[in-house]
This record gives structure tokens, sequence and C-alpha cells, in this order.
């Protein structure tokens, strides 16, 4: 676990990343470019990555496996749905 949290480059704390990623930032990049910066050093980067996984594990939804797309398939082409 990354014990950052702030970027010291840019003095921006992990809150204002995690705003960024709740405000539809979805990589390390659109989340700089809606803080309105660039990354420097990089040293931050784990901890933006860590916020972005944080959001994405809140918001997707729990991914199916291709054995339940392929049941649900065939259980639809044997109702006769396309
Ligand atoms: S600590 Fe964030 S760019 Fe350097």
């Amino acid at each position: 676990m990354n014990d950052r949290s702030t970027c010291t480059c840019h003095d921006i704390s992990i809150d204002v990343f995690r705003r960024a990623s709740q405000s539809g930032a979805h990589n390390v990049k659109t989340c700089f470019k809606a803080i309105g910066c660039l990354p420097k050093c990089n040293n931050c980067i784990p901890m933006v990555r860590s916020v972005l996984a944080e959001f994405s594990e809140r918001t997707l939804p729990a991914q199916t496996t291709v054995a339940d797309t392929v049941a649900t398939s065939n259980a639809s082409h044997q109702r006769g749905y396309p």
C-alpha cells in the first residue's frame, strides 16, 4: 500500500484526486488534466492509481465471467431471441 497522500510537486492532496476521479477522470493523465497540471516527478503516480482503483471498485458492476456470458447467450438462443 502506498502511504503517500499528497502530490508534493503540486501540493495536491489525495482528496483532490478523489474528486477528479469522481468527476470522470479515468486514468492518471485525465486525473491530472482535470486538476489542471501535469505530473512532474511521477512519485505520486501509485497514489493516483490507487485512488482511481478505489473509485472504479465502488462504481463498476461486478464482473461477469465468460462462462456467464455464454450461458446467458445460449439461454437467449434457446428462447428464440437473437
Ligand atoms: S509528487 Fe506528484 S508529480 Fe511529483
